[in-house]
This record gives C-alpha cells, sequence and structure tokens, in this order.
C-alpha cells in the first residue's frame, strides 16, 4: 500500500477553511526568516500559499543574514506580546552564528505553533497533551491513524535524531505503546535495527539510505528526509528498490512532507482558538 499524505492534510484544510468560514475573525500567524537561503525562503512561500487559500493570515518578517542573536530574540520577544499574533514560527535552520538552542526559550509556548520550545518539547516527553507538537512527527501520527496502522507493542526504528523529527516522534510512538529505537549516525550496525523492525521511519537527509535488503518482509516505512544535490531531490529511501508490494510505504513526494504544513496551519487555528476562549 501507499501511504499517501494528501488526502489527509485535504482533509485538515477542508476542515480549517469552513471553520475560517463561520468566524469573523481569522488565525493570524507570522514566519521569522533569517537570510537569503532560497530552499527555506520557497518553504516559507509554501506555507504563506496555503494559508492564504484557507482564509489564514500569515506574515513573512525577514531578518537580514546578518542579525544578532540579540536582534532576532527581540523580533520573537515583540511577536510575543503582539496581542494581534496568535502563533508565530522561526524557520530552521538558522546561519551559523545563531544559537539555536539559546533561542528557542524565548518563543512564548503558547505561541510556538511548530512545537520547538522546550516547554512544548518537553510536554511530549512526559505525555501532556495540551501543548504543540511539531509537525512533522504529528503529521507522521495522523498518517498511522488514517491507514490504520496500529503502534501498540509494535518494534519501531526510527533513524535520526533532530529535535525536528526523531526526538519528538520517537516520545510519541512510546506515549502510544510502541518499542522504539532512535538510532543516528554514530549507531554501530544500523541494519541490525532496522531488520528487526515493523515500523521504519527515516529522516536523515542521506540520499537512498534505506535499501529494502535492511527491511524485514512487510515492514512499513515512513520516508521523511531528502537532501537536494546538483538540483536533483534525493530522498532517503530507495522507493525504486523498495516494492510496495511488500512494504506499505509513503510516496515522495506526497507522503509525510503535504502534512507537515497542514499540521502547522491546524496548530496555528489552535492557538487562535486558545486565546478566542481566554478572552
Ligand atoms: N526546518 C525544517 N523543518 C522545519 C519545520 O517544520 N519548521 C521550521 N520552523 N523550520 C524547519
Amino acid at each position: 500500500m501507499i501511504l499517501s499524505g494528501q488526502p489527509i492534510a485535504q482533509d485538515i484544510y477542508t476542515r480549517l477553511a469552513h471553520l475560517a468560514e463561520k468566524s469573523n475573525t481569522q488565525p493570524y500567524g507570522a514566519v521569522i526568516v533569517v537570510g537569503e537561503n532560497p530552499d527555506l525562503l520557497r518553504y516559507v512561500q509554501q506555507k504563506q500559499k496555503w494559508a492564504a487559500s484557507i482564509g489564514f493570515h500569515f506574515e513573512k518578517i525577514h531578518l537580514p543574514e546578518s542579525v544578532s542573536q540579540w536582534a532576532l530574540i527581540d523580533t520573537i520577544q515583540k511577536l510575543n506580546i503582539n496581542p494581534d499574533i496568535h502563533g508565530y514560527i522561526l524557520q530552521l535552520p538558522l546561519p551559523k552564528h545563531l544559537d539555536v538552542q539559546r533561542i528557542l526559550p524565548y518563543i512564548d509556548p503558547k505561541k510556538d505553533i511548530d512545537g520547538f520550545c522546550p516547554v512544548n518539547q518537553g510536554k511530549i516527553v512526559l505525555g501532556y497533551t495540551d501543548g504543540f507538537q511539531a509537525c512533522t512527527p504529528k503529521g507522521i501520527m495522523k498518517l498511522f491513524e488514517y491507514y490504520d496502522i496500529s503502534l501498540l507493542g509494535k518494534d519501531i526504528t526510527v533513524i535520526g535524531r533532530s529535535m525536528i523529527v526523531g526526538k519528538p516522534l520517537s516520545h510519541l510512538l512510546t506515549n502510544a505503546w510502541a518499542t522504539v529505537t532512535l538510532c543516528h549516525s554514530h549507531t554501530k550496525n544500523i541494519s541490525f535495527f532496522t531488520k528487526n523492525a515493523d515500523i521504519v521511519i527515516i529522516a536523515i537527509g542521506q540520499p537512498h539510505f534505506l535499501k529494502k535488503e535492511m527491511l524485514k518482509k512487510n515492514a512499513v516505512v515512513i520516508d521523511v528526509g531528502f537532501c537536494v544535490r546538483d538540483g536533483k531531490i534525493f530522498w532517503d529511501a530507495d522507493f525504486e528498490n523498495i516494492s510496495p508490494l511488500w512494504h506499505d510505504i509513503t510516496p515522495v513526494p506526497g507522503g509525510v512532507g503535504p502534512l507537515t504544513v497542514a499540521c502547522l496551519l491546524e496548530n496555528l487555528r489552535e492557538a487562535f482558538q486558545k486565546k478566542e476562549e481566554s478572552r
């Protein structure tokens, strides 16, 4: 089976657009983007496009590559106290001179629709459900639910320990009673862990890293990572090599990708709703 994210994303957009139609006021989000990396600017544009398509506002705050750590934190603090902004994100990665670990704690957890600040990441670890979940892990959990893939007691190998995907996802899966192994670039024998897994989720940005020889028969494959080499996109799983006859697998593109933006806008709507309810 091919595990497309499109129908799930479409359901989310339809629901959010319907809610927007019924309301006089709309969610207002923002994205801070630093520098001129064309890939980042394209992702930001996509987020704005999808937001506009369902009637949400999503403002771009574009800071120069040379912005100082304190000027960036100042921008964040202004968004925190701006009553018109319901939620915002800091587009990552940042230029090298900026320390993301020192910046994220300044994001107000109630406006942190990317779910990256320490409070929201910590809530996932502890199993609280009232924080914002990082969008890609949240989307992957929706994928399992939509395709009725049970997680209870499953052996799941996650490859990649990023705070954007691997770490929060491994905790969401653990909370759903899966047995999770989190592998990374210093794992001694990744094949050992993938060959024993019922589900393999890969998010490392290494072209065609995951091959059929590394999987047990009928294992589910969720391919999250990609990288661009010579203008061509390569995904982490060798899709041509892994047969959908034997494996439920996400297509690329059209697997997890569409769900990330849909979940971001779902989080923005939630931030908006909480604000309205607290009036
Ligand atoms: N960079 C890669 N993925 C993401 C994401 O989901 N949010 C942000 N802000 N930056 C990213």
